[in-house]
């Protein structure tokens, strides 16, 4: 296994596409707020996506849709604070960059201003280059983000696999051409077949980051909450659980109550 660039001190949009370049897998995981972003900071991983996922996991919202803003700007800026090695990427939300490039510019120039993130990432490909075009212009890293878009949920109505006809293939490589031409830094791949992922990995120049896309593409993306086990409900076929972190926590509360009704808790050692 390569290491060479676990010890740079910050990881820069420059420093991942070395790593493609060189071969080193790039590892992403989401976090929200300061307190996991501080304990993911400390392992060395590579970048932090404050996702939108942060919808579904700490509001509890059945799709990416609801959260604003003002939300994920206070969600970035929370894991902001606690990172010093790590690239933060942070999700434009739904409604704040489709349609509307001027809009797109002044929600990213909010989310880097305010929460002191290091990029911004979106869905889409050609519906939204010009708002990826304006938004770069101004000196802001994009991320984009191709395959199952959770933000057009309703379009679809299911979230399985994409890109699985001719006609929808076709059109995501040709999305990934034109976010890579445009100057995107890297491309999160969503549910797709492994081998149209590991094929676009080849054609593009910048990092493929996958999630369902099979490991033939430049690193790998997880929601945090899903791969600790701490969320249950959600379990396709491409999360692979480090811990049962539910199943850990409910001992630990259960013997918390446990030691309070029992009065074990706080003994001698434990009060002034
Ligand atoms: O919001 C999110 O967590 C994401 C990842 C699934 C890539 O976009």
């Amino acid at each position: 296994m390569i290491t060479s660039y676990r010890n740079v001190p910050k990881v820069t949009t420059h420093v991942l596409q070395e790593m493609k370049l060189k071969g080193e897998k790039i590892a992403m995981l989401t976090a929200y707020d300061y307190s996991f972003a501080k304990i993911l900071d400390g392992t060395g991983i590579d970048i932090i996506l404050v996702g939108d996922s942060a919808s579904n996991v700490m509001a509890g919202h059945t799709s990416t849709l609801p959260i604003t803003l003002n939300e994920m700007i206070y969600h970035a800026s929370s894991v902001v604070r606690a990172v010093k090695r790590a690239l933060v990427i942070v999700d434009m939300p739904f409604g704040t960059y489709q349609g509307n490039s001027k809009e797109a510019l002044s929600s990213s120039i909010r989310i880097m201003k305010e929460s002191g993130a290091d990029a911004v990432k979106l869905e889409g490909g050609k519906e939204v280059i010009e708002s990826v075009d304006r938004i770069l212009s101004a000196g802001i890293p994009v991320m984009g983000h191709l395959g199952l878009t959770p933000q057009s949920i309703h379009k679809f109505g299911t979230y399985v696999v994409r890109a699985t006809t001719e006609a929808e293939a076709a059109k995501l490589i040709e999305d990934a051409h034109l976010l890579d031409n445009a100057g995107c830094f890297g491309i999160v791949l969503e549910k797709i077949p492994a081998k149209l992922a590991a094929r676009v990995s080849k054609e593009v120049k910048v990092p493929i980051i996958g999630i369902g896309a099979g490991k033939e593409v430049d690193g790998q993306v997880l929601v945090l909450h899903d791969m600790l086990g701490i969320t249950l409900e959600f379990s396709p076929r491409f999360l692979r659980r480090y811990h049962n972190l539910y199943e850990e926590i409910r001992g630990s509360v259960t013997s918390y109550i446990n030691d309070v009704k029992s009065l074990e808790f706080p003994n001698e050692r434990e009060q002034y």
